[in-house]
């Protein structure tokens, strides 16, 4: 066997496909490779065009062939761009459905003496194997990306889910403390308040015995009642006794009436029921917290209401709502520095409550911006702040359904707006039963 014969027998046994075309595209010879499965062996399809073997990608060919031509070079065509050029049945199925042949196709030149291209050699790699395992390769990767952001919303969820718990124990002891509390002074400051009313009316009456017994005195004509009479009111300075009296009384029943105002407050804030779903006041409930606050904020703050006419009860937490109204302004208060101002609206708006709280103090800084819902984000000194107030807010609102947002100018305050929709019962009932599915 000549050398030229033990070429062309290797080159025809190749794993590889090989056919060489002339600068007319028609086939000069193709090994086994291309004859095994097209069944047509080199000698009968020489002379043909390669365009009219392969008429589904002919065009493509045409422009791969041409530019080898042409320019001189090499040209590539990998499976990962372009799967399938030689409509090939696949050695190895890819998938169940699939079966064709994934291939990396080659073009290349053949320079004759003159260094001029006198045949291009196409050549045919079954990558069908490689493809199969990079597929497969992807799929894996892609659901263990996504196995991995479920485990980490798992994670999170449960972060959640703990730092909830923990704040709301803190908030029920709290809320138990006050509670008890509000009950345990409520009785004792009912009657001071009821017997100083009845106090004051005893005073009255004793107050105009008085000044009828002083009448009847200076009526006598006796001048050692007279002077007696001058001596006791002077020694025990009774004008100013007798003036000062209703005074002193009326202020005590103020400041009753103040101590009951807390301890309703207190009552109110802490509903005892606090889970519970009901329908109610939102500017009760703000009225309250700012109540419980009021020591807190009256040196830092005045606080201005714009509290919209006519606004409708919404089915809530009230307690819980309470929280957030509370963090809101016990943040605001603390980004003022000396003292400025803190404005509560609470509007309707599209079938929702907006509350807003704006602040005049330090603002945000931008890079904090982001993070200020994240539990345990504070900046806070170490005992002044856990950082789990707007955590803990964010997720008392979206159990509401609704949205807490955030706008923050540094130097000038901060607003958040809540929009609370005006849920239902029954839109409550649907919400959770889906959560629950969620969570299973
Ligand atoms: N109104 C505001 N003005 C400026 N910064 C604020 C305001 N509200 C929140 N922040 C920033 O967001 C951080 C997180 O607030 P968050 O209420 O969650 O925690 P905290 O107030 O630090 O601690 P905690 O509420 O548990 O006592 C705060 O430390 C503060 O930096
Ligand atoms: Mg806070």
């Amino acid at each position: 066997m000549n050398q030229h014969h033990l070429f062309e027998h290797v080159v025809t046994q190749l794993s590889i496909g090989a056919c060489i075309v002339d600068p007319d595209l028609n086939i000069v010879f193709w090994n086994n490779f291309f004859a095994d499965r097209l069944q047509l062996q080199s000698g009968e399809v020489q002379g043909k065009s390669i365009l009219t073997l392969f008429p589904e990608q002919a065009a493509f060919l045409k422009r791969k062939l041409q530019s080898v031509f042409v320019l001189k070079n090499a040209s590539y065509s990998y499976w990962e761009q372009r799967p399938v050029v030689f409509q090939f049945k696949s050695s190895r199925p890819i998938t169940g459905e699939e079966c064709q042949m994934f291939q990396n196709v080659e073009i290349y030149p053949i320079f004759d003496d003159e260094q001029q291209v006198s045949c291009a050699c196409i050549t045919v790699h079954d990558m069908t194997v490689t493809a199969s395992y990079h597929q497969e390769l992807t799929r894996l990767t892609l659901k263990l990306e996504e196995e991995k952001a479920q485990q980490q919303q798992l994670i999170q969820r449960l972060e959640e889910a703990q730092n909830q718990l923990l704040q709301s124990e803190k908030m029920a002891a709290i809320g138990q403390l006050a509670a008890g509390v509000a009950h345990e002074i409520n009785n004792p400051v009912g009657f001071i308040f009821s017997n100083l009313q009845t106090l004051q009316e005893y005073l009255q009456k004793m107050g105009k015995y008085i000044d009828l017994l002083g009448k009847i005195i200076d009526k006598v004509p006796q001048n050692t009642l007279h002077a007696m009479k001058a001596d006791y009111v002077q020694r025990n300075q009774l004008e100013m006794v007798l003036s000062d009296c209703p005074e002193l009384v009326a202020e005590s029943l103020e400041g009753a009436d103040r101590v009951m105002a807390i301890v309703k407050s207190l009552k109110e804030f802490s509903h005892v029921d606090s889970t519970d779903w009901q329908e109610a006041d939102i500017t009760q409930g703000i009225e309250s917290t700012l109540r419980i606050l009021s020591n807190e904020l009256k040196y830092k703050a005045e606080v201005v209401r714009h509290y919209a006419p006519d606004l409708p009860h919404i089915y809530c937490q009230p307690m819980q709502l309470n929280q957030v109204f509370m963090n809101l302004l016990v943040n605001a208060a603390q980004a003022i520095e000396t003292f400025g101002k803190i404005e509560v609206s609470v509007r309707e708006v599209d079938n929702a409550l907006e509350i807003k709280v704006q602040d005049s103090g330090s603002g945000i800084a931008p890079e904090h911006l982001k993070r200020i819902f994240e539990p345990f984000f504070t900046t806070k000194p170490v005992g002044k702040g856990t950082g789990l107030g707007l955590s803990l807010s964010y997720s008392i609102i979206h159990r509401h359904q609704g949205q807490i947002k955030v706008t923050s100018e540094i130097g000038k305050g901060t607003c958040f707006t809540l929009h609370l929709p005006l849920l239902t019962p029954e839109m409550l009932t649907d919400a959770e039963n889906s959560v629950r599915t969620d969570l299973v």
